[in-house]
């Protein structure tokens, strides 16, 4: 692989990226100007709720969409332009499953890896194709057919594939969708030892507390534009830091409304120091509330997203 040169260009650029489906029900604007860089050996997270475009802005990195404006480069390489050299770097985790039925797990990754020109040295390929198995829990599915894997195994080979050519750029979409908790354990740990041996990661995930345990910085997309871009630590730093969480069964205080989040019974409230805390505490003691399991905590990376995307309260109001 290569490693990071310092002064080296950026692993992955978007610079002005639109991309406008047109269909004969009208138009969707899937992104709409989009523009950052993911440094060489950063680990990257590309967030945003269902639609926001993050396949749309994969697969044009993939070069398997064009864009309407704009453009990507990896490593330097046009994404359009220079297409074979910039697939080359990049070892892409689809979000969907998709596979040619008739080979087993092992002629699959052997396919791909002639595919990428990885032929020069057959041996070594072939100890990292074991190697690969071994990490992605396959060892004992080598010699199945693709067909019969259960949809959690069939992700673990696209895993695979993508990691086959060893790219310096890993993408991936979604890769833990319906896979069981140990995998997803064992996924993360290869994936962040490939990391630190100096692969950039670029991460799309609905699971937020992964985003916030590996990520570096993160991106995130609401109806195909960059709403928030910046280190994880500071998404997370610069937002109210106490979450007030509770169970209420009876009704909220009508004064508590309009900043409180409620699921059933739970109630969630942001507050930015102790003196706002109390202050919930006097309006549902005057109130006559009882709340129970009263825990006090740290706005986690859902509670930021969600201020995000819905323009959620920041604060409590003294
Ligand atoms: N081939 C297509 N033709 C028309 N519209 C499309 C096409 N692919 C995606 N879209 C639309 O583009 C928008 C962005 O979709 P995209 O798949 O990029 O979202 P996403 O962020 O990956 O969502 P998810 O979290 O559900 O995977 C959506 O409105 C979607 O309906
Ligand atoms: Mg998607």
């Amino acid at each position: 692989m290569h490693s990071p040169v310092p002064g080296s260009p950026a692993a992955v650029s978007f610079r002005g990226v639109s991309k406008r489906y047109s269909g004969s029900r009208g138009t969707v604007q899937a992104l709409d100007d989009v523009s950052f860089d993911i440094a060489p050996g950063e680990f990257f997270g590309l967030l945003g709720p269902n639609g926001a475009g993050k396949t749309t802005l994969i697969s044009i990195l993939a070069g398997l969409s064009q864009a309407s404006a704009g453009h990507v480069l990896v490593h330097g390489h046009d994404v359009v332009i220079d297409y074979a050299a910039a697939r080359r770097s990049l070892g892409i985790v689809p979000q969907e499953l998709v596979f040619d039925p008739f080979f087993s797990v092992r002629e699959t990754l052997q396919i791909q890896s002639g595919y990428f020109g990885v032929r020069t040295d057959r041996r070594a390929n072939d100890a990292w194709i074991d190697e690969l198995l071994e990490h992605l829990g396959l060892t004992d599915k080598a010699d199945a057919n693709t067909r019969q894997l259960s949809g959690g195994m069939k992700r673990r080979v696209l895993v695979a594939q993508a990691l086959v050519h060893r790219p310096p750029v890993i993408v991936l979409d979604e890769p833990t969708a319906g896979v069981d908790v140990e995998l997803r354990q064992t996924l993360w740990q290869f994936i962040a030892r490939l990391n630190k041996e100096g692969h950039t990661v670029l991460l799309t995930t609905h699971y937020l507390e992964e985003a916030e345990a590996l990520c570096g910085r993160l991106a995130m997309l609401k109806q195909g534009r960059v709403v928030a871009l910046d280190r994880t630590s500071a998404l997370l730093a610069g937002r109210a830091s106490t979450m007030l969480r509770f169970k209420l069964d009876t009704p909220l205080p009508a004064a508590l409304v309009a900043q409180a989040r409620v699921i059933g019974r739970i109630v969630q409230i942001k507050t930015r120091n102790a003196a706002e805390v109390e202050s919930v505490l006097a309006t549902l003691r005057a109130a006559g509330a009882q709340p129970e399991d009263l825990e006090i905590g740290r706005a986690d990376l859902e509670d930021v997203f969600l201020e995000i995307m819905h323009g959620e309260p920041l604060q409590v109001s003294a």
